[in-house]
């Protein structure tokens, strides 16, 4: 969604703000805007990347110690200057950023209309900055007050950070279900719906949680609720390294973070598998040890990849702990009175810890006794703040809009918590508990082997570039997994695919079979290798393209298919996370082989903090 970024203190504001918009654009870029605010206010703005609106500024006069900057996702109004942020109020006084949804802004805008308001762009944010100014102007209160005032007629998401002429050294910012960060330098602080703007000036941070409002001047912070007590703020030290946030290298973060794996998935693994002792360690899962193994039912909450993390899991949970696990879509479950009991476990999967519809839906199920546990990448995300506990992925901050990395430490920490409950609970045996924390232990060495045949699954698809349609097939583990491998290939190259299991591949999805439909198979040895060899014989026999990811010395299928990506042999349990390598880098190298922005595809955002 969009990105937020402004700065107050003795540096120029602009090459701060502009910098901090660049490390944001992954989360929104269809257009950009600043406000600096020195002798007068100056807002500009451009339809596009944050780079056309920094060479539509060249020449211009952008010295500034305060001001604010955004970077769009639109929502409410096409990509445009005249819909970009930031807004600019009636009076001409205050300017405004925001990220989230307004969502009775149809009624504020009537009711602003009929007192004579005028609007130059379709914008929700425009409305509420009208709707801020107007009670300020009426009510001769402080644009403090006008701001409580007015949040508390507002329904809907939104983080804000008002520049106001009035107080030219002062920023006010709020918040409610989208994330601000605040960094305390010296002398000096910086907001951002990140930490990676503020990371290269200060470690100290303050995350803003909903309904809290931030008074900030260069050397001071006060944060009050919206019933105007003052709160403390909670300084955090942020455990980031910068280059975790650059490209180091690379030609895109998306290649970046499919090449940290072995790292990333080490890193998961670090401190929590003993395989001398033979213990996982997870503090997240030992506080709450007694409700997660007698736990009537687990559901999986999450969206996209995450929920795709989840499938896997559901698997594996049941195979391990026998637990019943449901998954389902955050976005679904947030809105169907789902029946939840007391002795539900609720864990909600997700990178960015922001995603809105994963966030309402814990929260609902939190009001209904659920014990919220979340698998989060960010840490202090909002999701992680509304848990009663969790474990982070340790996969570093993930910037390629595509997930990879956050994916596949993920199944780590998942895998990690179902053989932690099945060895409490007593579902599984020692020899298998032993073997599968070999198997796990393994994992980040066998990552690598696969991207060592990075330029075999480069030639795989620049053959298969121009195909019109992908079908991904697999099963059991191995069906979440296509899932994955299409929704990848679509996001990145913009190509129709869809992932099946296999075997219901003849209850439709067979009639779109014929020589131009190349279909990727997910078939490492597993239970149901010989079934899925007779599912591509059938795909075989009517032409169609056979693509394969496959254990290594698998000479059946390597005689059978067209083209093979090859995987090291390993525990079928662990398999999702080796075999959804080689889908990462055929989906990134037809994207990139079709010219196409990998990092940042059209439409799609990087945190969805809209429902
Ligand atoms: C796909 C992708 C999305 C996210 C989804 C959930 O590559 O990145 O499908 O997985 O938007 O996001 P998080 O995990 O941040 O809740």
């Amino acid at each position: 969604m969009c990105g937020i970024v402004a700065y107050v203190g003795p540096k120029e504001a602009y090459p701060v703000i502009l910098k901090g918009l660049k490390r944001l654009e992954y989360r929104g870029y269809d257009s950009a805007g600043v406000a600096l605010l020195s002798d007068e206010l100056k807002v500009y703005k451009k339809k596009g990347m944050v780079a056309d609106l920094e060479e539509s500024l060249v020449g211009k006069d952008l010295h500034a110690h305060i001001g604010i900057g955004h970077t769009r996702w639109a929502t409410h109004g096409e990509p445009s200057d005249r819909n970009a942020h930031p807004h600019r109020s009636a009076s001409g006084k205050l300017a405004m950023i925001h990220n989230g949804i307004i969502e009775n802004y149809g009624q504020l805008k009537q009711e602003l209309a009929n007192k004579g308001y005028s609007f130059s762009s379709d914008t929700d944010t425009e409305v509420l900055l009208h709707f801020i100014d107007d009670i300020r102007e009426n009510n001769h209160c402080t644009l403090e007050e006008a701001i409580r005032i007015a949040l508390r007629r507002v329904t809907g998401a939104y983080v804000i950070v008002i520049l106001d002429t009035e107080s030219p050294d002062t920023l006010i910012a709020a918040r409610k279900g989208s994330p601000l960060v605040i960094g305390i330098g010296k002398g000096e602080h910086y907001l951002a719906s990140d930490a990676s703007p503020i990371i290269e000036y200060t470690k100290e941070v303050v995350y803003v949680n909903d309904y809290e409002l931030a008074i900030i001047k260069p050397d001071e912070l006060i944060l009050k609720n919206l019933g105007n007590e003052k709160l403390t703020p909670y300084v955090q030290k942020l455990d980031m390294e910068l280059a975790a946030i650059e490209k180091g290298g690379y030609e895109h973060f998306m290649l970046k973070e499919i090449f940290e794996q072995p790292h990333t998935i080490y890193d998961c693994l670090r401190g929590r598998l003993d395989i001398s002792s033979g213990k996982i360690l997870m503090s997240g899962v030992e506080q709450h040890i007694e409700q997660l193994k007698n736990a009537n039912r687990i559901i999986m909450v999450a969206c996209g990849t995450s929920w795709h993390a989840g499938l896997v899991a559901e698997y594996i949970f049941e195979e391990l702990c026998r637990i019943p696990v449901e998954v389902e879509y955050a976005s679904e479950f947030r809105y169907r009175n789902p029946v939840i009991h007391k002795g539900d476990v609720i864990i909600a999967i997700s990178q960015s810890g922001e995603t809105a519809d994963t966030l309402v839906a814990i929260e609902k199920a939190k009001e209904q006794g659920a014990l919220i546990f979340g698998v989060l990448n960010v840490v202090g995300s909002s999701i992680a703040r509304t848990s009663h506990a969790g474990a982070y992925t340790h996969a570093g901050p993930e910037i390629g809009v595509a997930s990879t990395k956050a994916f596949t430490a993920q199944l780590a920490v998942l895998t990690m918590i179902a053989l932690k409950l099945a060895k409490e609970k007593g579902t599984i045996d020692e020899k298998r508990y032993l073997h599968l924390l070999t198997e796990l232990h393994d994992i980040p060495e066998k990552v690598q082997v696969i991207l060592e045949q990075t330029e075999n699954i480069k030639k795989i698809a620049e053959k298969y570039a121009d195909a019109r349609d992908f079908l991904y097939l697999g099963r059991g583990y191995n069906f979440p997994v296509a899932l994955e491998g299409a929704l990848k290939l679509k996001e990145i190259s913009y190509i129709h695919a869809e992932g099946y299991p296999a075997a219901e591949m003849k209850h439709g999805p067979i009639a779109l079979v014929d020589e131009t439909l190349p279909v990727v198979f997910v078939a490492t040895r597993d239970a149901y290798h010989e079934k899925i060899i007779s599912n591509m014989q059938e795909i075989k026999a009517r032409k169609g393209m056979v693509l394969a990811v496959i254990s290594e010395g698998d000479e059946t299928i390597t005689k059978m298919a067209d083209d093979v990506m090859v995987v090291p042999v390993c525990d079928e349990i662990v398999a999702p996370m080796l075999n959804v390598i080689p889908m990462q880098l055929l989906a990134y190298y037809i994207g990139v082989y079709k010219g196409l922005n990998v990092d940042k595809p059209r439409n799609l955002a990087k945190s969805v903090t809209v429902e």
